[in-house]
């Protein structure tokens, strides 16, 4: 279930070695929806309140594909749903342990690859991510395993980077610049410079992937950052970025 491939061993070894950092560095915008059960979706952080991405969760069996410390799952578990956070590094459940210790909040973790997932077939009314497992998984495996663990009419949710701005990284650079550098139509494993290999597709292939796998786009939402205090902890070379063109995407899909 973890899988033998060199991207998945790679990025085992990679977020068991960076998981403590990570989850130091991101505390301040990540940790407090734990408590507070009001979840934000990716860098610029809006409310889920606001972006209306999940909807109602309560008595929802939920999935968090790559839950990571499961700020997320945790949230979500004190809105009344009843998640399943998964994650490909130890380390990263032990921060999802640790969390549950702290906050009391119990529910099941599971070790396993989003492209090989250990549950029957329509499981779950909902499966999620926030920059999480479908951000390093072959979509080719990973979308159609969330499908099938996917109840008819449950939602699949997941925010990543989006292909234009993966396109406007040079090699080597840490953030995008304003002009495309990369390979568009070579878009699918991508190898970063942080020594992890990420994943994404061209537009076009992603809804041909969802419709592939029995799913309808319900929408593509291009998240901006938000003026004023509480958003993201991000530089402002980013912020500017993100405001001329879209950073990040939220794809909600629906099982037929
Ligand atoms: C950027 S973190 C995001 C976690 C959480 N959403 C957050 O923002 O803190 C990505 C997570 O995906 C996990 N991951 C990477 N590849 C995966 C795979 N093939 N299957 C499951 N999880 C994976 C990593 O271990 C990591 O915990």
């Amino acid at each position: 279930m973890i899988g033998n491939d060199t991207h998945v061993r790679n990025n085992r070894t990679r977020w068991n070695e960076i998981s403590d950092d990570y989850q130091r560095f991101n505390a301040p915008q990540i940790r407090e929806q734990a408590f507070t059960g009001d979840i934000t979706w990716g860098v610029w952080g809006i409310p889920e309140s606001r972006l209306n991405i999940l909807g109602h969760v309560v008595g929802l069996d939920v999935l968090e594909m790559g839950c990571g410390g499961s700020q997320w799952s945790t949230a979500l578990a004190r809105r009344g749903a009843r998640p399943v956070g998964l994650d490909l590094s130890e380390r990263q459940l032990h921060h999802s342990r640790t969390l549950q210790r702290e906050t009391g909040l119990d529910f099941p973790l599971v070790q396993a690859s989003a492209e090989d997932v250990p549950f029957a077939n329509g499981t779950f009314d909902i499966v999620f991510a926030d920059h999480g497992a479908f951000s390093f998984a072959d979509p080719y495996r990973a979308i159609p395993e969330a499908a099938r663990i996917l109840r008819p009419g449950g939602l699949l949710a997941f925010g990543h980077v989006s292909p234009i701005y993966e396109i406007s990284i040079a090699d080597g650079a840490e953030a995008a610049g304003d002009r495309l550098v990369g390979d568009y139509f070579g878009l699918r494993l991508i190898s970063d410079t942080d020594g992890l290999v990420s994943a994404n597709l061209p537009y076009g292939a992603w809804i041909r992937l969802f419709r592939d796998s029995g799913l309808l786009v319900e929408d593509l939402v291009e998240p901006q950052p938000e003026s004023g205090p509480g958003g993201s902890h991000r530089d402002s070379a980013e912020e500017a970025w993100a405001r001329r063109w879209p950073s990040e995407c939220i794809w909600k899909v629906r099982r037929a």
